[in-house]
């Protein structure tokens, strides 16, 4: 509507490196950024493929070193806001010696198929919330499995230092890793894995304690009794809902409470309720068909190695960085789904020992920032796994609504992976922020006032480099000064010293209409961040929003009215009960 000049802010907040900024809610910075194909990204994505390509090509790279030429890698980035079609990001390098006798492809593209391990979790917990998941959280595994209804009555079973005690593990314990079960049952025991054991100082065992299926890649996986006889034998953990400690054996269990709410088997299920409806071509439970489909490294790479009903936990899917990113997308897009539940599915639901690492289900949920080392906190959820000679993983970047796909092949997947993520991410994430800043700017930034002129009111929306959000750099109304008349109610109520006051997006749309909060970034009077404290007293923005109100309406709360590209045409800030229109681009 009218014309906007870019702030020159946008172009020095990318260079000047940006102080840690908590004050704000969880959450997006800005709405997410759509047209991310455009240059800046392209940019990025084209540096992070040449540094790839070295590190792959020369075995060297600042996060590690591995073998050169050997690992395959894929790595597809898409966002939910653009064309499905158009990846933002796509990379690709083929490994040497892949075993084409064996069907591999002889180059590695989006559409190639690597085993995804453990990332497979994450479409047995989806498939579980698609069928009523969140109505059987609560209730005890007994109610789904007989065998382990049958476990927890046998004698001894009551004792809680050996055995598991299944009445008190409930499927939502199972589907976040907060069940204190074992991790597996017989997958790669030492007893089986020609270790030699009795030189390592261990006693020997007799003949019924050595695994007899899925011990080794020679055995045969474990059928379901086999399966349960061994497994209530395994001692726990921990007890139910102590800590997040990995286990496989979790979502083998839980892949049979599937079976059993849905009365179809866990690979039925799969088919007709993910891969068919999301268009999964490239994704199976079982080794794909035909050759040159697959990515299989010379020597013992696992590719084809059976999992029976593994495959819901440990081993799982096969699956190419197309696929894994359009899953992605599905995800952050409440496809399927719906919105509100993925929105409770994609939150922590234990902390780690670490600060950086949380938990859900399954998610690990990794806390960085938009500058990597500076910025807002930005909550990667993701899903790894490793099989053989694969490793993958899938990142979801809710506040940028972006998905990542990585899967390596080779003798050094893992490093291999590593040393990807960290190339990608470290360059995506800035640009990420960056472009989320400069749209967000384009669509809201300027002067707003309304249009009796006599009114003397009027409000300014910029961005910076010293804190995210859209930042207000003046706010009058009815000629008085509402930052200055908030500062002295601040003192009147010891509410500290307000440093900035930014509008965050909240996610409350309606048409041509979006709805913000606006966040006052304070520090105590006297404020000396050099004295340590426990309660820190910046963390308590969630706790003051809409707090303050006038005639029920609360001074925090922002509408924007938006034209059909999605700009701003004019801000209600409600407790006005005012319009202000826009009047220009950012002064
Ligand atoms: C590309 O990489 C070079 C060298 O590492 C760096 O100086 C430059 O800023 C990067 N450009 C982008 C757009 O990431
Ligand atoms: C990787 O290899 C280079 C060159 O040999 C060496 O300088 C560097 O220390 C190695 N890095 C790591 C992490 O091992
Ligand atoms: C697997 O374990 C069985 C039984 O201990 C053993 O006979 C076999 O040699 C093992 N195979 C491998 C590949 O280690
Ligand atoms: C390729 O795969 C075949 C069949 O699985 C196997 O016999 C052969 O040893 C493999 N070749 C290499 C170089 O690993
Ligand atoms: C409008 O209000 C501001 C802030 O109180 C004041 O500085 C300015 O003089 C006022 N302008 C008019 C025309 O009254």
């Amino acid at each position: 509507m009218y014309p906007h000049l870019y702030p020159l802010a946008i172009l020095a907040a990318s260079a000047a490196a940006t102080p840690v900024f908590d004050q704000k809610l969880l959450g997006p910075a800005y709405p997410a950024p759509s047209n991310l194909a455009a240059a800046a990204v392209r940019a990025a994505a084209a540096n992070v493929s040449a540094a790839l390509d070295r590190a792959l090509g020369s075995g060297q790279s600042p996060f590690g070193n591995f073998t050169a030429k050997a690992t395959s890698l894929s790595l597809t980035a898409v966002s939910a806001l653009d064309d499905a079609a158009a990846p933002i990001f796509d990379f690709h390098y083929t490994g040497a010696g892949l075993n084409t006798s064996a069907g591999s492809t002889a180059k590695v593209t989006a559409d190639s198929v690597y085993r995804i391990g453990s990332v497979s979790k994450l479409f047995t917990v989806y498939s579980f919330l698609l069928n009523g998941g969140a109505k059987y959280w609560d209730r005890p595994v007994t109610d789904f499995i007989p065998e382990l209804r049958r476990a927890a009555a046998l004698p001894g079973a009551g004792n809680a230092v050996d055995r598991v005690q299944w009445q008190d593990v409930t499927v939502g314990a199972l589907a976040s890793q907060l069940s204190g079960i074992g991790r597996d049952y017989n997958n790669a025991d030492m007893a089986s894995m020609g270790f030699p054991w009795q030189e390592a100082g261990l006693p020997p065992l007799s003949p019924d304690e050595i695994p007899t299926c899925a011990g080794n890649t020679s055995q045969p996986p474990c059928s379901r009794k086999e399966y349960f006889e061994g497994f209530i034998k395994r001692h726990p953990v921990l007890p139910p809902y102590t800590a997040p400690v990995y286990s496989n054996a979790a979502y083998r269990i839980l892949s049979y409470v599937v079976e059993a709410i849905t009365g179809s088997s866990y690979d039925a299920v799969l088919a007709r309720d993910v891969l068919q409806p999301l268009g999964l071509k490239q994704t199976s439970t079982s080794s794909p068909r035909g050759s040159g489909v697959g990515v299989i490294p010379p020597g013992d790479s696992g590719w084809g190695r059976p999992l029976g009903d593994e495959v819901s936990s440990t081993g799982g899917l096969y699956s190419s960085s197309h696929d894994l990113a359009t899953f992605g997308r599905a995800l952050l897009t409440g496809k399927k789904l719906g919105a509100l539940a993925t929105r409770r599915w994609m939150k922590p639901l234990s902390h780690t020992a670490s600060a950086s690492a949380a938990v859900g289900a399954p998610w690990e949920i990794t806390r960085t920032r938009s500058r990597v080392t500076g910025g807002y906190a930005v909550d990667l959820y993701t899903k790894s796994g490793s099989d053989g000679q694969y490793n993958s993983l899938l990142i979801l970047m809710p506040d940028f609504q972006v998905a990542v796909a990585l899967l390596a092949a080779g003798p050094h997947a893992g490093p291999v992976l590593e040393a990807a993520v960290e190339t990608a991410l470290q360059a995506l994430l800035p640009v990420l922020d960056t472009a989320s800043q400069s749209q967000a700017c384009q669509a809201f930034c300027g002067r707003y006032a309304p249009a009796d002129a006599a009114a003397n009111s009027s409000l300014v929306l910029a961005v910076d480099d010293k804190g995210p959000g859209l930042l207000v750099t003046q706010w009058i109304s009815r000629g008085a000064d509402v930052r200055g008349a908030a500062q002295a109610y601040a003192d009147a109520t010891d509410g500290g010293v307000i440093e900035s006051i930014r509008l965050y997006p909240t996610g409350l749309r309606a048409p041509g209409e979006a709805a913000f909060r606006a966040i006052l970034q304070t520090l105590p009077v006297g404020y000396d961040a050099s004295v340590p404290r426990i309660m820190d007293p910046g963390v308590h923005q969630w706790s003051a929003v809409d707090q303050l109100m006038y005639g029920e309406v609360a001074v925090d709360d922002f509408v924007f009215r938006l034209d059909g590209q999605g700009r701003a045409v004019a801000v209600e800030p409600r407790v006005l009960r005012q319009t202000f229109e826009k009047v220009g681009g950012s002064n």
